[in-house]
């Protein structure tokens, strides 16, 4: 939550600051700033809104000059989103500005402290503590008033800053919420993420916590929070500027919609070799593997539902126990980690609060921890013993799409590789599996042929105040999905239900006001469902069903239908219904003139509890 952006080279136009923090707008979005240094004096603009009104209100500076500079795109926590609140903040002598994404959990006592001391508050943000601790410790050396300033905040930062004091320096600082550093020859870089430098450099360094970074123009130190120097770690990134453009697409969701077969491919190339299922990276010992019991999957949000399709997925192929919770409850409970057990933590971004936190707390138990994610140089990757990357690429819309289709075939092909060690499934299914799992970004491919058919039908329904989402089996998560991606983007409250669960109370939702999309494709649980979509119909709710091209039953209860192909092994529908809920939700929120890429109130990554 929150971006930052910050620059120190050669002058150039205020522009570039703008251009940078624009490319980390789905991070967050209600207010933004941005602050330079001109003739010995810190000069800050703030906005209460998007960026958009922020270049605007720039218009006439946007082209003027600097060489150094931070900015900030905000998602509120302490202090409503406005122009007071908005970053950057500013110490009393106004010679140090700071941008920051985090939470400073003790921000009120260091407050009441630095009140007491007479430092005047501008804003109501947990922020701003900080300008003033590194104004009150410092003594003519800005790294050593860093170095108090760090020793006396509890919580999570990633922060940049710019001081009169040492103009020619701009500083990073890391503990908890990502930051790296861009490098070039004429001039250095500070981001939240990779897309907001990835058209400036490939050179990169991923910050590791509790460092410090100091950026001049042509050199770069990095400090560990007792001063000392640390080795300063370049990578290359491997990923190509327009795979963080729209290329067309009127939204990112959109784009990244269409993406899917592309990635799933992409993810036969990384763990396919000669049609076994191999993970190059993968440090579980075989003997480990054949006898692992217990499995605990912890993600939030659409990761956790990718885990929930896991969960089926490695019961029924690998007889292992496996235990599912979000991470934020997951991280709070008695869990009794029993030995010989493996948690896989699934994260797109890598940089989720609470799906760290509970990473972090089953490694202090000495539990092994598999990580699914979709960033390399993330908190998450960096922590986890083992890493099964998710090849999505930049994912910038807010609601998940392509990361979670990668994250479901991930599970699949680690369930297979897992079953085969143990020798529980034969050679038979394992390569029946892997063939028809390869044709699954074919069949993708004529889904998202169908995408006006499909709204066509989000306009009709676009009409409805409330749906629920019903599947049983391997499908009753895609209903959690199907639900979370409509109500995040349109705000219709949406809710997905296990269908054989309707009796036990929300049939009572039934009536001619209620839309109902029902997956009912082929399987064990087909003939429930049909009867679920019967009890809905007698009751005059609307039903949209997804079903197989070869449906007979379902479809001619429903009041519309999206077609999908029969798969042989359906435990892998998941992967084709995904599409169609999504472009089912993106329609609806178009219709409904919602803002997709950046829905209220959301932010991309949450690295706040
Ligand atoms: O980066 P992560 O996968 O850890 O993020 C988890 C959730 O915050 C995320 O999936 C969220 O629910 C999305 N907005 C869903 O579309």
């Amino acid at each position: 939550m929150c971006g930052i952006f910050g620059y120190i080279g050669e002058e150039r136009p205020l522009q570039l600051w703008l251009d940078g923090l624009s490319r980390l707008e789905y991070r967050g979005y209600d207010s933004c700033g941005v602050a330079t240094i001109k003739n010995d004096f810190i000069f800050i603009k703030k906005q209460q809104g998007k960026i958009l009104d922020l270049r605007t209100n720039l218009k006439n500076l946007s082209l003027e000059k600097f060489n150094i500079g931070i900015a900030h795109t905000r998602w509120a926590t302490h202090g409503k989103p406005n122009n007071l609140n908005a970053h950057p903040h500013i110490d009393c002598g106004k010679k140090i500005a700071i941008v920051h994404n985090g939470i400073i959990e003790n921000y009120l006592l260091l407050k009441e402290m630095l009140l007491a001391e007479r430092h005047k508050f501008l804003s109501q943000t947990d922020t701003e503590v900080i300008t003033h601790l590194i104004e009150k410790f410092y003594q003519g050396n800005l790294l050593g008033a860093i170095l108090k300033c760090v020793k006396e905040l509890k919580g999570s930062f990633a922060i940049a800053i710019i001081s009169t004091y040492q103009p020619k320096q701009l500083i990073g600082i890391r503990k908890g919420s990502p930051l790296i550093l861009g490098l070039t020859d004429k001039g250095q870089f500070l981001a939240s993420d990779i897309p907001a430098i990835l058209p400036l450099t490939k050179k990169v360094v991923y910050l590791e916590d509790e460092q410090i970074a100091i950026l001049e123009k042509d050199k770069v130190n990095i400090f560990d929070f007792e001063g000392r120097p640390n080795r300063v770690n370049i990578e290359r990134i491997n990923i190509k500027e327009e795979q963080a453009l729209k290329k067309g697409f009127p939204h990112f969701m959109l784009k990244e919609i269409f993406e899917q077969p592309e990635v799933l491919d992409k993810t036969f190339l990384l763990y396919l070799k000669k049609e076994k299922i191999h993970f190059p990276q993968l440090n579980l010992k075989e003997s480990f593997l054949k006898n692992l019991k217990n499995i605990f999957i912890t993600a939030c949000g659409t990761a956790y539902h990718a885990g929930y399709l896991g969960k089926y997925f490695l019961e029924k192929y690998c007889g292992v126990n496996v235990y599912i919770d979000v991470a934020s409850e997951f991280r709070y409970r008695n869990f009794n980690l029993p030995n010989r057990s493996l948690l896989i933590s699934i994260s797109q971004s890598g940089e989720t609060a609470d799906t760290l936190f509970a990473t972090r707390d089953a490694k202090s138990k000495k539990i092994k921890v598999l990580s699914i994610c979709n960033m390399l140089g993330s908190s998450l990757a960096k922590i986890s013993d083992n890493l099964i990357l998710t090849p999505a690429g930049p994912e910038i819309g807010v609601a998940s799409t392509k990361a979670y289709t990668a994250q479901i075939l991930v599970l699949i092909l680690f369930s297979l590789y897992l079953a085969k060690i143990k020798n529980i499934i034969s050679e038979k299914f394992y390569q029946d599996a892997i063939v028809e799992l390869k044709a699954i970004p074919n069949l993708i491919r004529e889904i998202l042929g169908q995408s006006k058919k499909i709204k066509s039908i989000a306009d009709k329904f676009s009409k409805f105040g409330c749906f629920l989402f019903l599947g049983r089996g391997i499908n009753y998560p895609s209903a959690l999905e199907g639900a979370l991606k409509l109500k995040e983007i349109s705000y219709i409250p949406a809710e997905g239900y296990p269908a054989g669960e309707m009796k036990h109370g929300p049939i009572a939702l039934i009536d001619e006001y209620r839309a109902v999309v029902c997956i009912a494709v082929y399987d064990n649980l087909y003939e429930k469902m049909v009867s679920n979509i019967q009890e809905i119909k007698a009751r005059n709710g609307k039903v949209l069903a997804i079903l197989n091209y070869q449906d007979i039953q379902a479809s001619k209860l429903s009041d519309e239908a999206i077609y999908i192909p029969r798969l042989k092994n359906q435990d892998f529908s998941p992967l084709l219904i995904a599409p169609v809920l999504q472009l089912f939700a993106y329609y609806v929120a178009k219709n409904l003139g919602k803002e997709i890429d950046q829905p209220r109130n959301l932010a991309k990554s949450v690295t706040v509890e």
